[in-house]
């Protein structure tokens, strides 16, 4: 097999509209990140892009969720996402936005490409559309009941519960998420993709070139997709936020987010070119470079059917893989961000990273976890116990304790120097060590050239594990005690020692593309530079000389403790997120959301006004006597330019009871009632639809 000259490893952009959990990171990032880093090892070509998705429904959604803009929204979270994968050591060539204005342009200029070469057709159609709102209903801005599995969280674009990708005809019941109401239908014209026409060659490409190649859930899907018949799909919205169509007939009209995105990975390789002085082109252009998409499964669609069309049409190379994830579930559940049931990278980051004892190696830990249970050919399952295990049991007992009695013992049976190795004394069990560094490298490059990560870190442990029963076959610890009468005695531990300080070695090299940590730990160990890294030297067993003196041992893997676990189990099912503590945006339309708990430290009751009179030289100030069924209370309100005193008596009324109590013209008023503002700036009352106990509570 020849290398390709050059490879484009792309990362699924994430919408920058929340922060990502670990599902996101073992779906895309971590296996991409995985494979970057093993190309770079072998020293070829390879530039590896990722960004924050700025468009679609999402963004506006969440600007108003939390009373803000859609722009403060993307500046907000293209930042955070962009610290946690650098956090947890993603190495990125670049990390770029489709807000940029490279990326419109790009973006644009790819449409318009399409368009002038008669290859997307214009169509009028029937859309939904809120009459309350004046806008069409769009993706995320319209609901309903999924037709597939009869989940009523099924939006235009995809239900959340199923994952089927949806079109808004395709609800039952649809309704407006904007205010609720039923949508009309009106008449809107779009530019769409005929995937239709482009069957033939996806079928041929997919199915017959790819047929050996592809992941088995990637190839099954887009059979589904191809035999289910492939339908034009529509590549504008009527929406504000978005890259205007460049077109005169398209104002007010945006690229659909599905068709701007991928386009990403274009103007991030741009920018990237830009930034490093090289020319970007033939990343996108030449044959002989290989394209390779990390995403999750719904992603999978618009990386192996769509976006390819578009490649084609536009003249670029196609994609070689995309080896799409499944999901990874969370202590038995589906991750979910609107329930609230995830492990945000964040909350990762500050628990175990950012505090005295993490770092590095709790990076590491994450990402050895993660990739041990990747979810590469069905959903699997990440639960705290399982992570401590796998922490405890492979990466500590295994990994980490030969690194680690690899190094004490050179110390304390060979001066801290590599020894000599005596090639006349090495029997049959050194010759099957040595032997098994080749081996490895054999399994663990062919596991990462086929995108099996999994694989490719069993076979790393799995030497490593080699090394503990080499080490305890030979217990230099107790030829030791033979050295004064054995003259053959520190020769054995020589070639012991070094045998297995050169395994350190080679798994800092095998280890490397998963956890960079651990390798740059060993490597200062090792007192060795970073080029020993290069994964041309893996399998060689000289790789430290000998006389060379080498440092300490330092604990690569820290004691995980059980209350560090179960404090994590507890968070999770109390829901306690990093999400929910994320500093809200300043308000400009609203105020910042809050949470139920914040809600619930209100107490509100129903009252009813047993006297009411003005407050003397207070225009707007009535006084209430209210009964709260086991207390009076007495409160004073500014509604008098709203209600009479004696229209007040008998009145039900919503009372917030646990407000600190205050003077008002000399009055303590010891809490407030609630009203409403109606269209002619009246107050009215909030009362209970019908007439409720005195100290009935309200939530
Ligand atoms: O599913 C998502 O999170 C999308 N933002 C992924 C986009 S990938 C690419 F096409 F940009
Ligand atoms: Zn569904």
């Amino acid at each position: 097999m020849t290398n390709p000259k050059r490879y484009l490893v792309t990362a699924a952009l994430p919408y920058a509209n929340g922060l990502k959990h670990i599902g996101h990171l073992a779906g895309a990032y971590i296996p991409a990140d995985i494979y970057a880093r093993y190309l770079r090892a072998q020293k070829r070509d390879v530039v590896f892009v990722c960004g924050s998705d700025e468009h679609g429904t999402a963004i506006p959604i969440q600007a108003t969720k939390e009373g803000t803009t859609p722009q403060a929204i993307i500046d907000k979270y293209h930042e955070a996402m962009k610290q946690d994968f650098e956090d947890l050591s993603i190495c990125f060539d670049i990390y770029h936005r489709t807000s940029a204005p490279l990326h419109h342009e790009t973006a644009q200029e790819f449409f318009t490409k399409l368009n002038d070469a008669g290859e997307l057709e214009v169509k009028e159609t029937e859309q939904y559309y809120d009459e309350e709102a004046n806008t069409f209903l769009a993706d995320r801005y319209i609901k309903g009941t999924c037709p597939n599995c009869g989940s009523d969280r099924a939006f235009g674009d995809q239900c959340e519960t199923c994952g089927k990708s949806l079109s808004p005809e395709e609800l039952i019941n649809p309704v407006s998420t904007l205010s609720g109401k039923s949508p009309v239908k009106k008449k809107t014209s779009h530019w769409y993709l005929p995937l239709g026409k482009h069957e033939a060659f996806l079928k041929e490409w997919i199915l017959e070139q790819h047929k050996d190649d592809w992941r088995t859930n990637v190839a099954g899907q887009c059979k589904g997709w191809i035999e289910g018949g492939l339908q034009s799909r529509a590549v504008t919205r009527d929406l504000d936020w978005g890259i205007k169509v460049p077109l005169a007939e398209g104002a007010g009209k945006v690229l659909y987010v599905w068709f701007d995105a991928p386009i990403g990975y274009i103007s991030a390789t741009k920018q990237w070119a830009i930034d490093n002085k090289k020319d970007w082109k033939p990343y996108w252009d030449d044959e002989d470079t290989k394209l390779v998409h990390f995403i999750g499964k719904d992603n999978i669609v618009f990386h192996c059917i769509i976006f390819p069309v578009m490649l084609k049409l536009h003249g670029n190379i196609l994609p070689d893989n995309v080896p799409a994830n499944e999901f990874l579930n969370l202590e038995g559940d589906k991750m979910s961000t609107s329930r609230n049931w995830k492990l945000d990278m964040r909350d990762y980051i500050n628990d175990f990273v950012k505090k005295e004892n993490g770092g590095g190696q709790m990076v590491d830990a994450l990402r050895y976890y993660l990739t041990s249970i990747a979810p590469e050919t069905k959903d699997s399952e990440f639960t705290w116990k399982g992570f401590q295990t796998a922490y405890r049991s492979e990466l500590s007992d295994v990994f980490g304790n030969f690194v680690n009695r690899t190094f004490v013992l050179m110390h304390k049976l060979c001066e801290g120097k590599v020894p000599r190795l005596h090639t006349e004394l090495l029997d049959d069990t050194d010759k099957t060590m040595i032997a098994a560094f080749a081996n490895t490298k054999g399994e663990v490059q062919s596991a990462l050239e086929y995108y099996h990560f999994r694989d490719g870190l069993f076979q790393v442990i799995e030497l490593a594990r080699k090394g503990n029963q080499y080490m305890q076959k030979k217990e230099p610890w107790i030829v030791a005690k033979k050295t004064a009468t054995d003259p053959e005695a520190q020769k054995l531990i020589d070639n012991c020692i070094y045998i297995c300080l050169q395994l350190c070695a080679n798994l800092s090299i095998f280890i490397n593309p998963f956890l960079p940590n651990t390798a740059a730990k060993m490597l200062h160990m090792m007192k060795v530079v970073e080029k020993m890294l290069d994964w041309e030297n893996a399998g060689k067993t000289d790789l430290l000389k000998s006389g060379y003196s080498l440092r300490a041992p330092e604990l690569l893997f820290r004691k995980m403790e059980d209350s560090e676990i179960e404090l994590q189990i507890e968070k999770l099912k109390s829901g306690s997120t990093e999400t929910k503590k994320m500093e809200p945006i300043k308000t400009l339309a609203g105020k910042p959301e809050i949470v139920y708990d914040d809600f619930a430290k209100l107490e509100l009751k129903a009252g009813t006004v047993t006297a009411c009179e003005k407050v003397a030289k207070a225009d707007k100030l009535l006084k209430l006597e209210i009964d709260l069924g086991t207390e009076k209370r007495t409160i004073v309100s500014g509604i008098a330019l709203h209600y009479k005193p004696e229209e007040m008596i008998g009145k039900q009324v919503v009372v917030v009871t646990n407000l600190a109590s205050r003077k008002m013209k000399g009055i303590e008023s010891q809490g407030m009632i609630l009203t409403a503002e109606d269209a002619d700036g009246r107050l009215q009352l909030l009362k209970p639809e019908n007439m409720v106990m005195p100290g009935s509570s309200i939530s």
